[in-house]
């Protein structure tokens, strides 16, 4: 592999002049003029202008207005000056059209009303309704509208993992008993559990990319909790067939995860582009972990948000020198930001790699 020259300008580089084109060329590994960057949960309470929204409307109601999404998705990338809009939307909003209620309850997190437990009520989740997610879709067409080719726009869903958590745990979890003991007890009820999921999801990312999702993010954030042998057992095929379905539909997927330092390897050989590194390991170990054949996206620790700049400088710089100028790393956090982080410190990330060059070793 041969180290691409920092200074590159971008005249020398053709499509290169587009900001929208940095994101997604870093993506699919082309080379870039600098870093893209962007954050998870870029839109959230840690923000004054989402506070503000938030008081006179649920999360739900966000989410369902795409006038709102699209207000709420704009704002923050503007006001950080980042390289990708992901839109304003929630892992939970495609278990209603299969037939599950839940809502977020203050402090608590989301709460599944009946969560799945048993073959008849998995048999009875539907399949069929995932139209009546093209609420997202109108909001990520109304910020296509607004950013052009000027930023990336991220689509995103859960996957299958994931989402199948919580469908059975009924909200987050510390062990995953529940989804565990469906797992191992009855693979019948599990296998067309995560079938379900991923056909209703494929329909949800394709109205995505029909609205002009430049990048699909699928997030197994809770697939930390398997061992490597369960991941390859239960999870990974369905994941892949997810993968490679919306690769189909023409755009990168960037697959996501947390504790996963274990299961990189596996995870990129569902064939996802980017893959999502947390803050765990150094960025360059979780690369060849990953394999150079992939992007990577990460790997900021989200709580270096709350030190000194010197500090949280001396850990942006630390992620950029393990990249080392190599062709598709896309700058983000480990994992979303949290209520409370200064938003001048998260803008100051952004400066510090807008400003960053790499000295020649
Ligand atoms: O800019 C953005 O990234 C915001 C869009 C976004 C939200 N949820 C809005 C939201 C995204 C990308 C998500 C994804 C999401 N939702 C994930 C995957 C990302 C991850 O962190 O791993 C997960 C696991 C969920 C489920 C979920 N929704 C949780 C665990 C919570 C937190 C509950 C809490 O109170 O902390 C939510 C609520 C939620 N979703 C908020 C936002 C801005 C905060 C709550 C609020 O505004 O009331």
């Amino acid at each position: 592999m041969h180290s691409p020259d920092p200074t590159l300008s971008l005249e020398t580089l053709p499509g290169a002049s587009l900001d929208g084109n940095r994101f997604i060329r870093a993506c699919l590994r082309q080379p870039v003029d600098r870093t893209p960057v962007w954050f998870l949960r870029q839109a959230g309470r840690y923000m004054q202008e989402y506070r503000e929204v938030r008081k006179h409307h649920t999360l739900v109601e966000i989410c369902k207005q795409p006038a709102l999404a699209a207000e709420v998705t704009i704002t923050a990338a503007e006001k950080l000056g980042v390289d990708a809009a992901i839109i304003f939307a929630d892992l939970l909003l495609p278990l209603e059209p299969m037939g599950l209620d839940f809502e977020f309850q203050a402090g608590e997190g989301p709460v599944v009303h009946h969560p799945v437990r048993t073959l008849e009520d998995v048999r009875a989740l539907r399949t069929d309704r995932a139209g009546d997610l093209a609420y997202v879709a109108k909001a990520i067409e109304k910020v296509a509208g607004h950013f052009g080719n000027r930023l990336g726009i991220i689509g995103f869903c859960g996957a299958p993992y994931t989402l199948a958590s919580y469908m059975i745990e009924g909200g987050g979890s510390r062990n995953y008993i529940h989804t565990k003991k469906m797992m191992y007890n009855d693979p019948e009820a599990w296998k067309l559990l995560l079938d379900k999921i991923v056909a209703v999801l494929e329909e949800y990312c394709r109205l995505q990319v029909q609205a002009g999702a430049d990048v699909i993010q699928i997030f197994d954030s809770w697939v930390g909790s398997l061992g490597l042998a369960d991941y390859r057992a239960y999870a990974f095929e369905a994941s892949k067939r997810l993968v490679r379905s919306v690769q189909q539909m023409g755009v990168p997927v960037i697959y996501f995860g947390v504790e996963t330092a274990g299961l990189l390897a596996e995870m990129a050989s569902t064939g996802a582009d980017v893959i999502g590194l947390d803050w765990r390991q150094p960025l360059d170990e979780g690369w060849r972990a990953v394999g150079h054949g992939h992007a990577v996206q990460g790997n900021l620790d989200p709580i270096t948000l709350f030190a000194p700049l010197d500090v949280l400088q001396q850990r942006v710089h630390e992620i950029l020198r393990a990249a080392n100028g190599r062709p598709g790393h896309i700058f983000n956090l480990g994992h979303g930001i949290v209520p409370n982080t200064p938003v001048e410190n998260v803008q100051a990330v952004v400066r510090m790699i807008k400003e960053f060059r790499l000295e020649k070793r």
